[in-house]
């Protein structure tokens, strides 16, 4: 059966008999939504006429100066079309092939992007740990320091976080798959969550979040901005009609897009929180900062937890992972927490 879901989330959904009414409701991940309307509209009026190629079009100079404007500074600009790619050659911009990067243990370019940093760096060490300033004096040549936020966890790191991550004079990379997440819970500036707190790269998550599929490489160590430029190029991800990338982020720039979505995603996943404190047999485990909610359930709702694709045994095998995105509606919140078996 084919539904077709408000009008204002502009999606389709694929709806199921009521006894899987928890199956309907996707919380598996942010990169599950489509996407908004405002994306698919620019994507349609970039398809008119012809403009250079590989990133020297009007769409992409326009991209740059609205991030010179949101950033507070001269940036470059790297679009890829996913946030593997970005996190990989930003690291490899950051590190010689005999550096150490580190990061947490949960992080995304080491538990999930297979290796993809130590490949494009030509062969770096990514070492995770919880404890970098113990970890640091261990490695032969400590080059990088890699944070995610908002975290995997969905913890929003303030500027004063960032702030200590530079501290150790090593070069530092932020995982932006959920910035705008996190300048949303944060309140904080796009300036003061990155360069302002000594971050060298940033990348910019755009598909998570509202876009049809495009992430955002700002770089704001100029003096790195021709190498970066050649390694985008040869690793195949300096795409050719760049104008479909940068026409999307331009979009989700505009009007503040980017932040309406996050921080809707964001009062989803309070409301959702918020509905599960009331429920028998489910704690939450984490404070919820952003649009993660994590939850350890009962025995008698583990099946369908897990059915719906919650699992997240990196917490615990009884601990699930829900999602929000900007397309979560508050029904589709409420008909959740409703379809949960009060016994
Ligand atoms: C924190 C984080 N970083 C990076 C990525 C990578 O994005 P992609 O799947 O586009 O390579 C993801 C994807 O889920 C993510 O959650």
């Amino acid at each position: 059966l084919r539904a077709k879901a408000p009008a204002s989330a502009g999606r389709w959904v694929v709806s199921f008999p009521f006894r899987d009414t928890l199956r309907r409701m996707d919380f598996r991940s942010d990169n599950t939504h489509g996407c908004s309307p405002e994306i698919v509209e620019a994507l349609a009026r970039a398809a008119h006429g012809s403009v250079s190629s590989y990133g020297s079009d009007p769409y992409t100079d326009r991209l740059r100066e609205r991030c010179r404007e949101l950033f507070e500074r001269d940036v470059d600009i790297f679009p890829v079309m996913t946030g593997t790619a970005g996190n990989a050659l930003a690291i490899a911009s950051l590190t010689p092939p005999w550096g150490t990067v580190f990061c947490t243990p949960e992080a995304h370019i080491h538990r999930d992007e297979l290796g993809a940093a130590e490949f494009f760096s030509g062969g770096c060490t990514v070492i995770p740990t919880d404890d970098l300033a113990s970890a640091i004096p261990l490695a032969a040549v400590p080059a990088c320091v890699s944070a995610t936020n908002a975290t995997e966890s969905g913890v929003v790191l303030d500027p004063a976080a960032v702030a200590e991550l530079s501290m150790h004079r090593l070069r530092v990379h932020i995982d932006g798959a959920r910035f705008a997440n996190a300048v949303a819970a944060s309140g904080a500036s796009p300036a003061d969550l990155t360069w302002r707190a000594g971050v060298d790269v940033l990348v910019f998550g755009g598909t998570k979040n509202g876009c049809m599929g495009v992430e955002l490489i700002v770089l704001f160590r100029r003096e790195l901005a021709q190498e970066l430029t050649y390694r985008w190029h040869r690793a195949g991800h300096r795409v050719s009609k760049m104008r479909f990338l940068s026409a999307q982020f331009e979009a989700y720039l505009t009007d503040d897009l980017w932040l309406r979505n996050a921080r809707h995603a964001n009062a989803m996943a309070a409301r959702l929180a918020g509905g599960l404190r009331g429920v028998a047999g489910v704690e939450i485990v984490r404070e919820v900062q952003a649009n993660i909610v994590f939850v350890r359930v009962a025995p008698r709702l583990r099946a369908l937890f897990a059915n719906a694709g919650y699992d997240w045994p990196l917490f615990g095998d009884d601990v699930y992972r829900l999602v929000t995105g900007f397309g979560t509606t508050e029904g589709e919140v409420d008909q959740f927490l409703a379809a949960i078996p009060s016994s």
